[in-house]
């Protein structure tokens, strides 16, 4: 067992401390008046409670050292891996590295030591970034404004669409329940239009990856609210005929939504608002390089065009300023790249995919060949090792064995266009140097899958948690000792 196997439960021996400091000059006086001031303030704190609810046997803590508890903690972190341990390649999820300036900024107790309730004319500063964000993202997009109240990517899709039934419920047109989506689309795309009550309606994409526009006219009607589409879509690739798109859905009476979690290669470039599009949400925990992390602390933004700006909502922010932190973070991004790097950002994210799918495509099958935007799609392995008696190695083996070599696994199995999907996202802030080691890794996983496929059957080797039972570990996590 490895020290960092134990529990801290484990380690704690009776009597241990963490740290111990010399008596006070009236070290009994100082007890009992420490004892009274803490027995007032549970007396204080628990006064309301009923007594059978409160606390009848002293507190389990462990007893250890102060080393023990700093060596848990630091070793539970280095456990999991992070955007700041390592390359993170994860398709459609843009982990792009947090400048920690931004945490600085976030952190000013200037800022912290804001209070939601404090009278509108002492946080005029926080207005002005608030306002200042706003102007920020509608230049960058080309809508109008937008509202912070959505905390999350697909948060700010429910949102949107909600907008878009308001806006045909205001015309009268409540007949308009269906909403179209293309096959490729992210998950969330249909399910925030069921959760909207929208009927969803499919729409293949072509040979190419991209929405076949023929299929597309027989699908709009009276009935039809909108389209949601990603541009470019979860293949990496950029929606050429989305004027004629948008066009299209525009005189059938029917709104465009823009999913922005992939705006990043398009940054400074073509603005949605431009392009057709009606209504948008943006993930700052993706374009704008604030933190991911278990669902949150995220922000999605809504911005709207010139025809569904009077639904808008008013206030802009939730929880009386939204997530504030996030957008203290993004903001300072954007300040910090300023009007010429916003717009290096797209071309040197759009460079990294294509770099790293030219130097693997006579290892991985390549479905869609094309030049691509941020992110593109692998098929597998062209030779997974399988021969007589022995399976070949699966996409699920290869991202298991990159663990092994230092690398997170990009995205896997998803777009469900195919069956080995390997998505791979590297983001501008990666260095050349780490797109090749990250090349190299993967040519070398690859030989090892054609020489020898249980190298990755067993994969990964090297970290603290070896391949967990998927079906089990999702069906029945252990989620505390
Ligand atoms: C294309 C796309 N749309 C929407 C979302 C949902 O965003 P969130 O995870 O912030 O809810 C994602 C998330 O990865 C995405 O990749």
């Amino acid at each position: 067992m490895k020290y960092y196997d134990k529990l801290i439960f484990e380690l704690s021996r009776p009597g241990r401390i963490g740290y111990s400091l010399p008596d006070s000059f009236d070290a009994a006086k100082t007890d009992a008046a420490t004892d009274e001031h803490f027995s007032a303030k549970r007396r204080c704190i628990c006064g309301a409670a009923p007594q059978q609810l409160l606390r009848q046997s002293k507190l389990d803590l462990p007893e250890v050292s102060e080393v023990d508890v700093v060596r848990h903690y630091t070793n539970l972190s280095q456990m999991n891996f992070g955007v700041d341990t390592g390359f993170y390649p994860l398709g459609s999820c843009t982990m792009k590295y947090n400048p920690k300036i931004n945490e600085e900024i976030a952190n000013h107790p200037l800022f912290t030591g804001l209070h939601p309730l404090q009278p509108a004319e002492t946080v005029k500063g926080a207005q002005e970034v608030i306002d200042g964000l706003d102007k920020a993202l509608a230049a960058i997009t080309g809508m109008k404004h937008f509202t912070f109240l959505p905390c999350a990517g697909a948060h700010g899709e429910l949102t949107g669409l909600m907008l878009m039934r308001e806006y045909h419920m205001a015309r009268g047109d409540a007949a308009r329940t269906k909403v179209i989506v293309p096959d490729s689309a992210h998950g969330t795309n249909p399910a925030s239009a069921a959760v909207c009550g929208l009927e969803i309606v499919e729409v293949k994409s072509g040979a190419d990856g991209l929405v076949d526009v023929e299929s597309l006219k027989p699908l709009l009607g009276s009935d039809i609210a909108g389209i949601m589409m990603t541009n470019p879509n979860t293949l990496g690739l950029f929606e050429r005929q989305i004027g004629e798109i948008a066009k299209l859905v525009h005189d059938c009476g029917g709104l465009l939504y823009y999913d922005g979690a992939n705006m990043n290669p398009l940054l400074g470039k073509v603005r949605p608002g431009d392009m057709g599009f009606d209504i948008m949400q943006m993930n700052l925990h993706k374009t704008f390089s604030t933190p991911h992390g278990g669902g949150g602390p995220g922000s999605g933004p809504v911005g709207v065009g010139e025809r569904v700006l009077p639904y808008l909502r008013i206030p802009q922010t939730s929880g009386f300023h939204g997530n504030f932190g996030v957008m203290l973070r993004a903001y300072a991004y954007i300040l910090m790249l300023g009007k010429q790097n916003v717009k290096l950002a797209g071309p040197l994210a759009v460079l990294g995919a294509n770099y790293i799918k030219e130097s693997l495509k006579d290892c991985y099958k390549l479905p869609i060949p094309s030049v691509c935007k941020h992110e593109f799609v692998f098929d597998g392995l062209i030779n997974d090792g399988a021969r007589e008696g022995k399976a070949g190695a699966t996409t699920l083996d290869v991202a298991k064995r990159l663990l092994d070599y230092g690398f997170h696994a990009p995205t896997i199995y998803f777009p469900l266009l195919f069956h080995q999907a390997i998505m791979i996202e590297p983001t501008e802030t990666e260095s050349l140097e780490t797109l090749d080691e990250f090349i190299a890794v993967m040519r070398k996983i690859a030989a090892e899958a054609a020489e020898d496929p249980d190298i990755l059957h067993g994969a990964p080797h090297n970290t603290p948690i070896g391949r967990p039972d998927e079906t089990t570990a999702a069906r029945n996590p252990i989620l505390k000792a």
